[in-house]
């Protein structure tokens, strides 16, 4: 059967045209399947973004966001420092202010702001200062206990006042 087949080189050749073609599609489905994985465990183009999270030396549930960050697909890196002077040098609202300040780009993310409302602040891009989760609600990325009503993000406008961003 093999002999004969071999045998028929029109049809060889045919054979081979097909199994290259076959090896090419299969390759390529790989390589398709391998980027939508590493999509899916690092979220969107948002994932590459580095971020600097600014915390006190002290602060627990400040870790806990941090690995939050990192399991989204986020390159972050921790500064200890005096977070008084963090939130006056970013201009964070008393009424909006949390535990740690996370710096992407020129925006702050202030508190336990679930990765939705990052992304979406990614993706808008919009002219304002930052966003923030103001009083560490439970349930929140890094903050334990269950959650017990819609999480509010705050936008926080370049002149200070405050708008709901995103409910989550
Ligand atoms: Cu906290
Ligand atoms: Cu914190």
């Amino acid at each position: 059967m093999f002999l004969r087949w071999l045998g028929d080189a029109d049809m060889a050749g045919k054979r081979l045209y097909f199994f290259i073609i076959l090896i090419l599609s299969l390759a390529l489905i790989t390589a398709g399947c391998s980027k939508g994985n590493s999509n899916a465990i690092t979220g969107n183009s948002v994932a590459a973004d580095s971020v600097t999270i600014l915390k006190d030396s002290s602060c627990g549930c400040c870790d806990v966001y941090v690995s939050y960050m990192v399991k989204k697909g986020f390159n972050a890196d921790t500064k200890t420092t005096n977070m008084e002077s963090v939130k006056e040098k970013y201009g964070i609202p008393y009424s909006m202010r949390s535990c740690h300040t996370t710096v992407i780009g020129d925006y702050f993310v202030e508190g336990h702001v679930p990765i939705e409302a990052v992304e979406k602040l990614m993706l808008e891009k919009p002219d304002i200062k930052g966003i923030a989760l103001p009083g560490m609600p439970s349930g929140s990325p890094g903050m334990p206990g269950s959650k017990q009503g819609p999480f509010i993000v705050y936008a926080i406008n370049k002149d200070g006042s405050t708008s709901e961003f995103m409910r989550i």
